[in-house]
């Protein structure tokens, strides 16, 4: 099981980090954005915080074939363990099979029914990204995903699944009872799989019951 943060906010990453057990770090081109700095700044920055075991995931910004091919080997340059996201569309597609031969990894993205990771899978993506909130608007996104799964281990594809665009921790749990082998959180989730008010309310009563009889709220 990996648990992978979706934010390029460096100070969130080293936070989540301290806390969780974080195998890597999505992005997507709104996410980088959003740090309203450059593009090279912003991955260098990430890179810092990150050990080179944890992966990185970087996407294409341009939607046609041959740009795509070109910005996801300058992708692939920027980090050793780096992993270059490619919408599925025909370009991206087309993008994933070449990048691929060369022996770069893929993850497809934006990925928003079953049929569409099965082909991407076929042309050699590594990991692939439904986007199980998203998908959720006109179908069940999480059956989708785990649709998706079956279908892959019906033909022994071993791509694997980072299931994305999550938006409560419900999704996230039904996600993984059903062996969905990775998941990306955004900041606010990642926080809620283990924040809990009523995990506080029975600290503060440990706290406050000790203090009346010892006078400190330390154990020595
Ligand atoms: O990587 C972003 C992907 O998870 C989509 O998330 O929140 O834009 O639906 P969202």
């Amino acid at each position: 099981m990996k648990l992978i943060i979706d934010t390029a906010n460096v100070k969130e990453i080293k936070r989540l980090c301290e806390i969780l057990n974080v195998w890597g770090v999505t992005t997507n081109p709104t996410i980088i954005a959003r740090e309203n700095k450059p593009f090279e700044k912003v991955i260098a920055e990430i890179d810092e915080v990150l050990d080179k075991k944890q992966t990185l995931f970087v996407q294409v910004v341009s939607t046609d074939y041959e740009s795509m091919v070109e910005e996801g080997r300058y992708i692939a340059s920027l980090r050793k363990n780096i992993v270059v996201k490619v919408p599925v569309t025909a370009d991206g597609l087309k993008a994933i099979k070449t990048l691929h031969k060369e022996g770069i990894k893929i993850l497809a993205t934006a990925i928003n029914n079953a049929t569409q990771g099965f082909v991407a899978a076929l042309n050699g993506a590594e990991y692939l990204a439904p986007y199980v909130n998203r998908m959720s608007n006109y179908t069940d996104g999480v059956e989708e995903t785990i649709i998706l799964q079956e279908m892959l281990d019906e033909h022994d594809l071993d791509t694997e699944i980072i299931a994305a665009s999550l938006k409560n921790t419900g999704q996230v749990k039904e996600l993984i009872r059903n062996g969905i082998e990775s998941v990306t959180l955004p900041v606010d989730i990642a926080d809620l799989m283990y924040l809990n008010p009523a995990t506080d309310e029975a600290i503060d009563a440990f706290t406050n019951n000790w203090y009346k009889v010892y006078n400190k709220k330390t154990l020595r």
